[in-house]
């Protein structure tokens, strides 16, 4: 299948790219700089996401582009990426994220309406409505925390918190579902070929506060785990933040042949 991943120098995009490539598509990858031999392309702007998609003429748009800082990307972006994928009849899956949920102690529904309390949660919660209306056949795959390699921000955030090399600590009180970005990648993948429409949450099965996840991974990189700083969201005083953003994916798990695995198993760690 030919395959057009938005965002193929990122550490999801580069993980669905080189899945899509082992399994036998033919695929095509954007980063913004033409880095990595994939194309150039800022989806910002309309004109240049058409003109890339009608030469390349995918069968599947995966689109994981994206900047937390900024709407133009996450949500105009997103609707340029939809508009050109629709224009080509080409399958989309669109990448979205547990931001878009406000926080709450029971965990979310596939479809539970977005109550974003970020900026980047609302840009993301409007990429949603807008790739739905351009293409109600699309997959939305809402995800959480993505964990993996050293290209994980996570996993990155965790190292330079406990080596010192970064200021910060991690919350005790902040639990998300991360997921590795194999499985999420090889799940996007086969969201692509079975014809899901609509919302869909692909995230780990275990809840963990962001100080448990920092951890892990400092075990896995051989750190200390207590040299991981950490602090309550109140004593991190960066003002109201959700707790607990926790996606139920038992959708997902029922319908996928990829295991959702937890970070531990995913990490190695015992
Ligand atoms: N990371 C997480 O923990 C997490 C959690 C929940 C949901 N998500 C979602 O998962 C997806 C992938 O996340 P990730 O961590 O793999 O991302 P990432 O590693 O930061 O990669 C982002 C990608 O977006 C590209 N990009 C940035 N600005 C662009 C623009 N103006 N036009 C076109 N492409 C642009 C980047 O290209 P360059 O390399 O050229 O900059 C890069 O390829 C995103 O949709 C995000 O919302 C992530």
């Amino acid at each position: 299948m030919r395959t057009l991943v938005v965002g193929a120098s990122g550490h999801l995009g580069g993980e669905v790219a080189r899945l899509a490539s082992t399994s036998g598509a033919e695929v095509h990858g954007t980063s913004t700089t033409g880095a990595d031999g994939w194309s150039r392309l800022d989806i910002t702007d309309r004109q240049a996401v058409h003109a890339l998609v009608s030469r390349v003429r995918p069968q599947l748009v995966v689109n994981t582009a994206y900047r937390a800082d900024s709407w133009a990307i996450c949500a105009d972006g997103a609707a340029h990426v939809a508009l050109a994928a629709a224009e080509a009849g080409a399958r989309l899956v669109h990448v979205s994220t547990d931001a878009v949920h406000g926080g709450r102690p029971e965990p979310y529904a596939d479809d539970a309406p977005p109550t974003p309390v970020y900026r980047y949660g609302a840009a993301k919660a409007a990429a949603e409505t807008a790739v739905a209306a351009i293409d109600p056949a699309a997959a939305l795959v809402r995800t959480s925390l993505i964990v993996g390699d050293e290209r994980s921000k996570q996993v990155q955030l965790a190292l330079n918190l406990t080596t010192g090399r970064t200021g910060g600590a991690l919350f005790t009180d902040e639990y998300r579902c991360p997921i590795d970005a194999t499985d999420l990648a090889a799940a996007i993948l086969e969201l692509a070929e079975n014809g899901y429409s609509g919302l869909i949450n692909v995230a780990g099965p275990q809840p963990l506060s962001r100080a448990d996840l920092g951890r892990l991974v400092a075990t896995r990189h051989g750190l200390d785990p207590a040299a991981v700083p950490v602090c309550t969201i109140a004593e991190g005083g960066m003002g109201p933040r959700p707790g607990r953003i926790l996606l139920d994916s038992s959708r997902a798990t029922g319908l996928l042949k990829t295991p959702l695995r937890t970070v531990r198993e995913a990490l190695g760690v015992a």
